[in-house]
């Protein structure tokens, strides 16, 4: 298989796909890697690592779509993108295309095989690949959050982990799945006093026994909510409900009542946000903006902006999956269910139902769609 490496192109992407490491470990299966210059530059990899690593370069973006079999990215699609799109050509990348429909649009028209990093199921339940960067945005919320209680920035000028004789600043992270523990791991660790809301009571024992009680749980609903959010100087919105946009658990009302200079980072901003005042998606450029007297936090791509971690994360997490499509092609998605459920579309058909549902399209089988062709 041809692999090519593109540049990505979104604003401020830092992120690639794949490391040399990985280059190297396609190479060594006698695969050929095509790496756009610079493409790794953003987090630190150099071309001539690539090269030494066995893959080779090539100078623009045409030139990667134009040899390689088998796009592998990091990024969704761009609509500068969508000429390269073809039916010979398998792309396996973050899609997002329930919420996108001029990319599925493109997909489809082009018959591209668009598998998507997000849908893919882990055999113990979970998203595999999304996990990487939800444990990245988890951590990295605490770090924004902190940052932006210093009065220079706005806020309130809480340090959250307190001195000897101050009490600490309260975080109260709502939703304790994945973004949701990293994010009270990190704020614990600062000193901070952390409360995670979730409504599901396995998960919040699950946090209180490794935390040795450190991280307090509560149920979630409104009135513990509201008690919690009106005293706490930073709030972090980490709620998925799987395929669905997020529900505004923190409600405007709540919003009104926090402390001014208090800091609210939602990172579910992606799925729509949990906080109803998080009104908009904000870029790395311009982060916050303030809305009651409280600074609102809400980019959708927060492991962009420290891309050394999250693309070793992410590409050792998507590494097995490339090398058994570099391997096999579709063929990798016939012999296990769970890799199956990454494919978004394939020869101009959804073949994920909560794609087709979301943008309102024919639903297709994908092992039906794979028994045709
Ligand atoms: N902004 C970014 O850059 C970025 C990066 C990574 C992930 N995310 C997003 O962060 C969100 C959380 O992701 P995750 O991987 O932690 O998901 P997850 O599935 O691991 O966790 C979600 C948690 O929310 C809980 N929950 C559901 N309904 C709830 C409710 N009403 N009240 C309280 N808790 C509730 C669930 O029980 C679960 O524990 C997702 O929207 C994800 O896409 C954003």
């Amino acid at each position: 298989m041809i692999v090519g490496v593109p540049k990505e192109i979104k604003n401020n992407e830092n992120r690639v796909s794949i490391t040399p490491a990985g280059a190297y470990t396609l190479v060594n299966a006698g695969h050929q890697v095509i790496v756009e210059t610079k493409a790794g530059e953003g987090s630190g990899f150099m071309d001539e690592e690539y090269i030494s690593a066995g893959a080779e370069l090539a100078a623009n973006a045409a030139d990667v779509f134009a040899k390689a079999n088998m796009i592998v990215k990091v990024k969704e699609y761009v609509e500068s993108e969508y000429q390269y799109l073809r039916e010979d050509q398998l792309v396996f990348t973050y899609l997002h295309i329930a919420n996108d429909a001029s990319l599925a649009d493109a997909l489809l028209e082009s018959k591209t095989t668009g598998i998507a990093y997000e849908t893919i199921r882990g055999k113990n339940g979970g998203l595999p690949l999304l996990a990487p960067m939800s444990e990245v945005a988890g951590r990295m919320s605490v770090q924004v959050g902190a940052y932006m209680l210093q009065n220079y920035n706005g806020g309130s000028g809480v340090l959250l982990g307190g001195v000897p004789g101050v009490m600490p600043g309260k975080v109260v992270v709502v939703g304790g799945g994945v973004v949701g523990l990293n994010a009270a791991k990190v704020a614990t660790g600062m000193g901070a006093d952390v409360t995670v809301f979730d409504i599901n009571a396995e998960r919040m024992a699950y946090i209180d026994d490794i935390s040795g009680g450190r991280i307090h749980t509560q149920f979630n609903n409104p009135y513990n909510l509201k008690e919690a959010v009106k005293d706490a100087d930073l709030v972090i919105g980490a709620v998925l409900i799987p395929g669905a946009k997020a529900p505004k658990v923190v409600t405007e009302d709540m919003v009104k009542e926090m402390k001014k200079g208090s800091v609210i980072v939602d990172v579910a901003i992606d799925q729509g946000g949990c906080v109803e005042t998080s009104t908009k998606i904000t870029t790395h450029d311009n982060p916050c903006f303030e809305k009651h007297g409280v600074i609102h936090y809400s980019v959708a791509n927060m492991p962009g902006a420290v891309s050394r971690t999250s693309t070793i994360a992410l590409s050792s997490s998507t590494l097995p999956y490339v090398l058994k499509l570099a391997d096999k092609g579709v063929d990798a998605l016939r012999e296990d269910a769970d890799f199956m459920a990454g494919l978004n579309t394939y020869k101009g058909k959804v073949t994920f139902k909560g794609v087709a549902d979301a943008l309102g399209r024919e639903y297709t089988d994908p092992k039906a769609a794979l028994q045709e062709a």
